[in-house]
């Protein structure tokens, strides 16, 4: 396991410059000279390459190299079978359906879980196919041109039992559809490759929910419940119907080195939602959508308190993106079993509606503690920072009005956004303030001087953070665990 906690050598560097009462004018000038010198286009001033490679070195262990998940994932040893999905009669010309292949050859595969394993080869080809279900000790291999495309046919996403820390389907009462390629209490799985692609095909179930004919929920195109030590890296991920890569009740996942795109108009195709798991880690990604970049979630209002199964231990760093209607990361608005300790460092969000959005609601109950978000560069991001009420969804008439949602302890730091829309909105719960909120060197330009900051129910404090936070955030000092 790498964690970084909030005690680490660079807090307490930074504690000690800060305690200099001309640092924080000394680095608005310099940054607004730097800015200002530059001349802002809407080309990127930070180009992908380097806001990575600022990443590589991790100055305050003095480790060199690229901080790296590889704790999230256990090596698994080569597979002692290997097979092509042209072994089980699959045909790659993107009409045939090869939905019959891949279940045979996933039946095969299965009867190597407990024989050292085995892995399954898709070439290059166009290899149409409805929903198939992963095994233990298993290797999903794309090839380069391999794409893997999602049948059109609803019935080859046969409807599943809803989760039972949603109650229901996401968007539809009752079950929903399977996901296109799904794992049920799985372990030691592998999905990579030389950049294949798992194309979803979804405009087919954007349509149907756009018309409003969509009976069940849409799939996901992967969908890992109850799973343990999962990879998935390497390839490129397309045109989900719904989210794109779902891990529920997991433990130990690493999404690495992976391209996720959407048409940025499809809906609710959020990029990677890890949902009550633990250790999961979502790293170098690029990921466009029409919904959240990465979105951390924990159930939903009764449903997820009931099942009280948060998610802890995620690390989302050094991922890049665009979503022009939700936000680069979001933690909520599905937060009732509980969402504690994130790390999220080294973005960099373009052209989005919102940056960093902590979403929550009455009826929610559960808590948000311990979120650690630095290194974040944003252009033209309509609003930076948010935190959210009222999503004004609920699962069915059972939820409790009185199930308050507890956000305590959010460190923001080191932020730079350029022609930013809005400033900051941080609004708490009535009767239910987030509390422990701490926003040190942020520096958000692009705001005509009548944007100001709006905070309802909020309370923290604030270091070098142009323009003036709210009155609510400027307690300068007054509590030691910010500085
Ligand atoms: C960037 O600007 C050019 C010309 O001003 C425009 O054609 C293009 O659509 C813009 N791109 C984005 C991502 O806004
Ligand atoms: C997977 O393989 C490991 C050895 O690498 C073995 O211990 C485990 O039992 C296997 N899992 C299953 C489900 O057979
Ligand atoms: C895949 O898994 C689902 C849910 O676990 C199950 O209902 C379905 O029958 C499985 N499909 C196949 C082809 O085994
Ligand atoms: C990332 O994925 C690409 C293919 O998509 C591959 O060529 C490259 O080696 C991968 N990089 C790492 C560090 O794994
Ligand atoms: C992988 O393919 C995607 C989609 O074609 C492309 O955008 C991306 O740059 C490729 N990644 C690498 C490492 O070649
Ligand atoms: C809704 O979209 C689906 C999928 O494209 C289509 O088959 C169906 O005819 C549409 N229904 C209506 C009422 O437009
Ligand atoms: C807070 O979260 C970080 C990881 O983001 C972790 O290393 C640290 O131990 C957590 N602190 C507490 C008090 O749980
Ligand atoms: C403040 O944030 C900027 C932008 O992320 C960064 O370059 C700079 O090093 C930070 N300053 C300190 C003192 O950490
Ligand atoms: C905090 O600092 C800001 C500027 O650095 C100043 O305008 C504000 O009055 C200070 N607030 C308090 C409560 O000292």
């Amino acid at each position: 396991m790498i964690m970084e906690g909030n005690q680490n050598p660079i807090f307490n560097t930074m504690k000690a410059s800060l305690k200099r009462p001309s640092w924080a004018i000394l680095l608005l000038i310099f940054a607004v000279l730097t800015l200002f010198t530059l001349q802002i286009t809407n080309k990127s001033v930070f180009p992908i390459q380097q806001s990575f490679s600022l990443a590589a070195r991790d100055s305050s262990t003095g480790f060199r190299g690229p901080k790296s998940c590889s704790g999230f994932f256990d090596e698994v040893p080569p597979r002692k079978v290997v097979k092509s999905i042209e072994e089980f009669g699959g045909v790659g010309d993107g009409k045939t359906s090869n939905t019959a292949a891949f279940r045979a050859a996933m039946a095969y595969m299965d009867s190597f879980k407990d024989r050292g394993g085995a892995q399954l080869n898709v070439p290059k080809g166009r290899w149409l196919t409805g929903n198939f279900n992963l095994t233990s000790n298993f290797t999903l291999f794309l090839d380069e041109g391999a794409v893997i495309l999602g049948s059109q046919d609803p019935k080859e996403w046969p409807i599943i039992e809803p989760l039972p820390s949603y109650g229901r389907g996401r968007e539809r009462q009752g079950g929903r559809h399977i996901s296109l390629i799904h794992g049920n209490t799985i372990r030691n799985v592998v999905i990579t490759g030389q950049n294949g692609t798992i194309d979803g095909q979804g405009n087919m179930w954007w349509d149907l929910w756009w018309n409003r004919t969509l009976e069940h929920t849409r799939g996901h195109l992967v969908e890992l419940i109850s799973s343990h030590n999962i990879l998935i890296s390497s390839l490129t991920f397309r045109n989900s119907p719904f989210w794109t890569i779902h891990p529920v009740y997991c433990s130990n996942v690493l999404v690495k080195n992976m391209t996720i795109l959407a048409p940025l108009t499809a809906p609710n195709t959020d990029g990677v939602d890890p949902d009550s798991s633990v250790n999961v880690c979502i790293e170098d990604c690029y990921i466009e959508s029409g919904d959240d970049l990465v979105a951390i979630k924990s159930g939903w209002d009764q449903y997820g308190i009931n099942m009280a199964r948060p998610s802890s231990n995620i690390i989302v760093r050094r991922v890049s993106g665009t979503t022009p209607t939700c936000s680069g990361i979001g933690i909520g608005s599905e937060m009732s079993g509980g969402i504690s300790n994130v790390l999220v460092e080294d973005l960099h969000i373009r052209d989005s509606a919102a940056g960093v959005q902590i979403k929550t609601d009455k009826g929610r109950g559960g808590y948000i503690a311990n979120v650690t978000i630095k290194n974040i560069k944003m252009e033209r991001v309509k609003i930076p920072l948010r935190v959210s009420r009222g999503a004004n969804d609920h699962p069915d008439k059972g939820w409790d009005p009185k199930a308050l949602p507890k956000v305590k302890g959010i460190v923001i730091t080191n932020v730079v956004s350029l022609d930013t829309r809005k400033a900051p909105l941080l609004e708490g719960i009535e009767g239910s303030p987030v509390e422990d909120i701490c926003m040190k060197n942020i520096s958000i330009f692009g705001l005509s001087p009548s944007m100001k900051w709006k905070c309802e129910f909020v309370s923290g404090s604030s270091y070098g953070v142009f323009p003036n936070p709210c009155d609510q955030l400027q307690r300068n000092g007054s509590t030691s665990w910010c500085s």
